[in-house]
Order: structure tokens, then C-alpha cells, then sequence
């Protein structure tokens, strides 16, 4: 049964507001990766910063959609399970994501893969809050992903290389990526599932 899990339209806006507006230390941006101990520094892009969810005052109700997420899987922990808090780079807590105009320097998100953890592969499910007016589109292996605003896409980032276009104009691009892990034994089951809950299912080639 189909269920596509959406993020409540006041708390869109109350992110976007702050992706403008806040000024904390907590954003990470391309140029100063040094702060989050990028091991892929050197090919982490300008124009994108991005910040844990749990690191703002998003935190408990981006924990509610991401039970949404887990309850319309409806699969066991033994399947999926959440990336906590607890996760430190090279597995990304959920975070607030921003590709905003860079003309100086390469810009958009590098293509890269991310990693395994244990052998559980590391799937995202990236929901597009705001579109910018050129650019921004995700790409997973050199397939141009078509979603639109107050929609949401899933990637296998652990096993399919994916990036995104750089942004030209003023309009930022803002997502939202919840991070999951899932046991390789259940990717059929997830493959399946996670088509009823995201608008832009991306399963090709696993
Ligand atoms: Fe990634």
C-alpha cells in the first residue's frame, strides 16, 4: 500500500527560514571541511554546506518523520535501521543540505560513493524542500534524477556513485537526507518497500 511519507508544510518553511537565516558554527560547508574530518576533503565541492539534524532545534520532529519513514517500511531493525546521532563521518546522521551558487570554484556535490557499515549498505531517502530555479539535480550513476519540490528520492549511496549539479542562481537548493543502514540479506524487502514511501524510488542496478 502506497504510502508517501511527507514532510509537514510549516516545518518546510520553518527549515528554509533557517538555512537562510541561522549563522551557527554547526554548518559544514566544502571549504572548511577540515572541521568534520573529511577523509575525501580534497574533492569535497564548494556551494554546498550542510548541517546534523540533531545539531538544530529540528531534531524531535525530524525524529518523528523518520520513525514515519521506518513504520510505512514496516520492516525489523534486523533490516533497517536508522543512522543515529551517535555516527560519525564517513556515516552521516541525518542532515539539513544546502547547494547554493559558487561561481570561484567547482560546485554542486562531487560524484562519490559513500560506505558500507559492518556490510550493511548505506541507503538516504533525500527530500527536496526547496528547488532552485536552475541546477541542483541529482545524479546517481550518470542518470539525471527528475524530482520536484516537496518530493522525495532514495539512494543506495554506498553502492551507486551519485553527485549533484551545481546551482546558478540565487535560489539554494535545501533538502532534508535521512540516512539509513540496511542488511544486504533484506534489499529485496527494502527495494520493495521503500517504493511506497518515496515519490522518486531509485533501485536500478541493485
Ligand atoms: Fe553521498
Amino acid at each position: 500500500m502506497t504510502n508517501i511519507i511527507k514532510i509537514p508544510n510549516e516545518l518546510q518553511q520553518d527549515i528554509i527560514s533557517f538555512c537562510y537565516d541561522d549563522t551557527s558554527s554547526e554548518w559544514m560547508h566544502g571549504f572548511d571541511a577540515d572541521k568534520v574530518e573529511l577523509v575525501r576533503k580534497s574533492v569535497c565541492n564548494n556551494g554546498r554546506k550542510f548541517i546534523y539534524c540533531h545539531e538544530t532545534k529540528f531534531h524531535e520532529q525530524i525524529k518523528i518523520i523518520e520513525q514515519e519513514y521506518l513504520n510505512a517500511i514496516g520492516l525489523s531493525s534486523d533490516a533497517i535501521v536508522p543512522i543515529s546521532s551517535d555516527e560519525k563521518n564517513p556515516h552521516y546522521p541525518h542532515f539539513i543540505g544546502c547547494i547554493f551558487k559558487d561561481t570561484q570554484k567547482s560546485s554542486g556535490v562531487q560524484t562519490h560513493i559513500d560506505v558500507r557499515k559492518n556490510g550493511w549498505y548505506q541507503m538516504r531517502i533525500n527530500y527536496l524542500i526547496q528547488k532552485p530555479d536552475t541546477g541542483g539535480e541529482p545524479i546517481i550513476n550518470r542518470t539525471v534524477i527528475n524530482v520536484n519540490e516537496n518530493q522525495s528520492w532514495n539512494v543506495w549511496a554506498s553502492e551507486h556513485k551519485h553527485s549533484a549539479l551545481p546551482v546558478t542562481e540565487d535560489k539554494m537548493r535545501i533538502t532534508v537526507s535521512f540516512g539509513f543502514f540496511v542488511n544486504p540479506k533484506y534489499v529485496d524487502e527494502v527495494k520493495t518497500q521503500i517504493c511506497n514511501v518515496v515519490d522518486v524510488p531509485v533501485n536500478y542496478l541493485i
